[in-house]
């Protein structure tokens, strides 16, 4: 993606923001029916993807595809913008369409940004509904597959060749979130913390993918999140990513062994095999939207505690 797109981008959302908008505090990417984290907003000015150049389309059922801009929190707000929807690598876009918001973010100035997800639990203290403060990540495609959205060369001298990310995950801004959540009242299970595993979908696990993940320390797995991670850490901006446990990844202890059914029907014995667990889209969305308010809530008590 050029500078110039970014330039067009840039004078763009300059053509349809009032003043006081064009300059967030803050950026939030509202996940798999997480998208009414924007409905508190004020003075809200939506701006559909379409129609700013380099932004792909979303494909997703569930996503909005629209910028909102807006004030949130008490008195005067603080100024943000939120994503109704993203880009996967697994709808087919480069990892440079993928990223593409958030180096806009950054030519807007923005500091912090706030990412969520919907994701499957590898880590069986993790119910369904449970929030994760994801403190770190296993990037899957980058260690297995060559997909990485900081490869080529440098977009700028500010940035880094070889991005350490020992701390990608703000501390700052996850202990603002454990007091947000304090002062939210949120019964203490409710929010944990874990490492996020990304994979690429558009599948989901196989039973050994997950016991894999599992093995090597992650505690939720999910399609999205770490390309935005990547590049707005190139950015220098401050990360908070929550994932909002949709679904368990089951991880039988032992296969449906199609030998022993043939076996005990041959010997005309009764066999008595675990049901295998499916996970489904509409699942997803379904938590998603019942927790949606609680994800509101927290998110806009943390913007609201940023100096
Ligand atoms: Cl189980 N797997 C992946 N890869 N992504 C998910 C998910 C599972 N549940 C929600 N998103």
């Amino acid at each position: 993606m050029s500078e110039d797109t970014i330039a067009g981008t840039l004078d763009a959302l300059a053509g349809l923001l009032p003043e006081h908008l064009l300059n967030p505090k803050a950026a939030i990417v509202c996940g798999s029916g997480l998208s009414t984290l924007a409905s508190s907003l004020r003075d809200v000015v939506e701006v559909p993807y379409s129609a700013l150049q380099g932004f792909g389309k979303s494909t997703v059922p569930g996503h909005k595809s629209v910028l909102a801009f807006g004030l949130l929190g008490p008195g005067a707000g603080v100024p943000v913008v939120a994503m109704l929807g993203r880009f996967h690598a697994y709808e087919g876009h480069p990892l440079s369409t993928v990223v593409y918001p958030i180096r806009v973010f950054a030519k807007l100035g923005v500091q912090n940004i706030i990412i969520t997800n919907a994701a499957g639990a590898l880590n069986p203290n993790l119910p369904v509904g449970t929030i994760v403060a994801i403190h770190d990540h296993l990037a899957i495609p980058n260690m297995a597959g060559a997909l990485n959205p900081l490869f080529g060369p440098l977009r700028s001298p500010d940035h880094v060749r070889f991005l350490p990310l020992s701390d990608a995950y703000s501390p700052r801004l996850r202990r603002l979130l454990f007091r947000a959540a304090h002062a939210e009242q949120l019964p203490e299970a409710a929010l944990a913390e874990g490492t996020y595993a990304w994979v690429s979908g558009p599948t989901y696990e196989t039973p050994a993918e997950g016991r894999f993940l599992r093995a090597a320390g992650a505690d939720v797995v999910g399609m999205s999140t770490v390309p935005e991670v990547l590049a707005a850490r190139e950015e220098g901006m401050d990360v908070l990513v929550l994932s909002l446990v949709t679904n368990a990844v089951v991880i039988p202890e032992t296969y449906r062994s199609i030998k022993a059914e043939v076996e005990a029907e041959l010997a005309g014995r009764p066999v008595v095999q675990p049901p295998p667990a499916v996970v489904s889209h509409e699942e997803v969305l379904a938590v998603g939207k019942q927790k949606a308010e609680v994800m509101k809530s927290l998110v806009a008590r943390v913007l609201s505690m940023l100096d």
